[in-house]
């Protein structure tokens, strides 16, 4: 059977933001992170870079009217997405959209949580520093950023918007760059086939606890990049009580 999905970041609205055979999971991933971090539908989000509302889809209907707010310089996303959705939906939820690209957060409005999903997986270093700057400072004082950087060995030099190639950072550097916009952060076990999640917020309290952590695993069966991992994972452990039981019962 020939591959008849659209190419990576072409213009389509599901292979624009991504691997459109993976679009469904990647908004639902974002959706249960969020609620498993105490997202409620009174809260006020912000989606910055919100595309043709991957995550928006299952956010809008959940949350009160008035309280999701999407950024995205590509106004077309989000046409394609409400003509799927129905303008019924928009015009009972009212969220609110803005379409600059200068990475400003241009809303009065201060949010309980901020999301951006590959983001900062597309920006260089100084692009980084000024979107960290600008989603700290839409944070209400106890709010909670969600953010995702795309982890590698060494640190990518290149400046300016990167798409739709990704750009990697040590997570040593994306710590740095968290830490430099004056947010605590830490860095989340939460399930992405690619990228890493990092939760941040004015104060370190915010954040979730060592032990509330352990809960945050994103685990979804079916998904061959989970399977295979913890597949092998599982092996290893098993191989590991075998040789420690063996090891006593030699005793
Ligand atoms: C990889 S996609 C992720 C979209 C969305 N967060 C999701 O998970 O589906 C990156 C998005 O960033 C948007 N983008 C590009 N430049 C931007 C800017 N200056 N400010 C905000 N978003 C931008 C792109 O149009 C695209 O929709």
């Amino acid at each position: 059977m020939p591959n008849l999905l659209p190419a990576i970041g072409s213009h389509h609205p599901r292979a624009f933001v991504g691997p459109p055979e993976e679009y469904d999971l990647m908004g639902a991933t974002q959706f249960r992170l969020l609620t498993a971090l105490g997202l409620r539908s009174n809260h006020r989000l912000l989606d910055f870079g919100c595309g043709s509302l991957r995550a928006g889809r299952l956010l809008i209907p959940y949350l009160d009217p008035d309280c999701y707010f999407g950024v995205e310089p590509n106004d077309w996303l989000i046409e394609e997405a409400r003509a799927e959705l129905g303008n019924d939906l928009f015009d009972l939820k009212r969220p609110t959209f803005d379409h600059n690209s200068d990475f400003v957060v241009p809303f009065e409005e201060r949010f309980d949580f901020v999301v951006a999903q590959s983001i900062a997986s597309h920006t260089g270093p100084d692009l980084t520093r000024k979107l960290l700057a600008n989603l700290r400072g839409a944070l209400m004082s106890d709010g909670l950023l969600l953010v995702t950087f795309f982890e590698g060995d060494t640190d990518n030099p290149r400046e300016g918007w990167i798409y739709p190639d990704c750009c990697a950072y040590r997570k040593e550097t994306a710590m740095q760059f968290l830490r430099d916009s004056d947010l605590s952060a830490v860095r989340l076990p939460w399930f992405h086939p690619r990228q890493t999640w990092y939760a941040a917020a004015r104060s370190p309290s915010r954040l979730p606890a060592p032990w509330q952590q352990r809960y945050l695993t994103g685990a979804v069966f079916g998904v061959p990049t989970w399977d295979v991992r913890e597949r092998l994972l599982w092996r290893s452990l098993q191989k590991m009580a075998g040789r420690v039981a063996r090891a006593i019962g030699a005793r």
